[in-house]
């Protein structure tokens, strides 16, 4: 009886660091910073303000385009998503914020580094423009 549980512990143990290890590890939002609206409106000034950050802050790992392929790219653990594909645009603009804003991982939090929440919601609305 005892070693069936230590044998059945065992193996939630090593189903859960293989789940954390081999899955992408899901990034849940709280639903109330997920649905918080964007209140930039995507002009030209938005897109290009936010360009100028990427290319300050961001694409050193993300890639000039997104594409995850920056030149910090080879040295993260975690490997970023292609921010052109559905997996990130599906996503709506207020889950992009909290990510940017709060970090996790290799990702860096920039609400310290980039204050003026402005510069955040410039980012995302330049993030939208990488879609086409
Ligand atoms: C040091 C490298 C690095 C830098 C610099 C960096 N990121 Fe990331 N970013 C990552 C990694 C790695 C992930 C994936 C994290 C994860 O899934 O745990 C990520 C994830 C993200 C996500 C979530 C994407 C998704 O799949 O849901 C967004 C949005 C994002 N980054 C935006 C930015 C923005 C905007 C900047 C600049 C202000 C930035 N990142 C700077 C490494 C970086």
């Amino acid at each position: 009886m005892k070693n069936i549980s230590i044998l059945s512990l065992l193996a939630v143990f090593v189903l859960a660091t293989s789940f954390t290890f081999i899955q992408p590890k899901p990034w849940p939002v709280p639903d109330k910073n997920a649905k918080i609206p964007n209140p930039i409106k995507a002009d030209a000034a938005s897109v290009s303000a936010g360009k100028t950050l990427w290319v300050q802050h961001c694409s050193s790992c993300h890639g000039k385009t997104g594409a995850g392929d920056g030149s910090k790219a080879a040295q993260l653990k975690t490997q970023p998503e292609d921010f052109k594909k559905p997996v990130v645009q599906g996503q709506s603009d207020g889950s992009l914020f909290y990510k940017i804003a709060e970090g996790r991982d290799d990702m860096p939090a920039f609400k310290k580094k980039i204050p003026d929440q402005e510069d955040i919601w410039n980012l995302v609305n330049f993030i939208r423009s990488l879609k086409k």
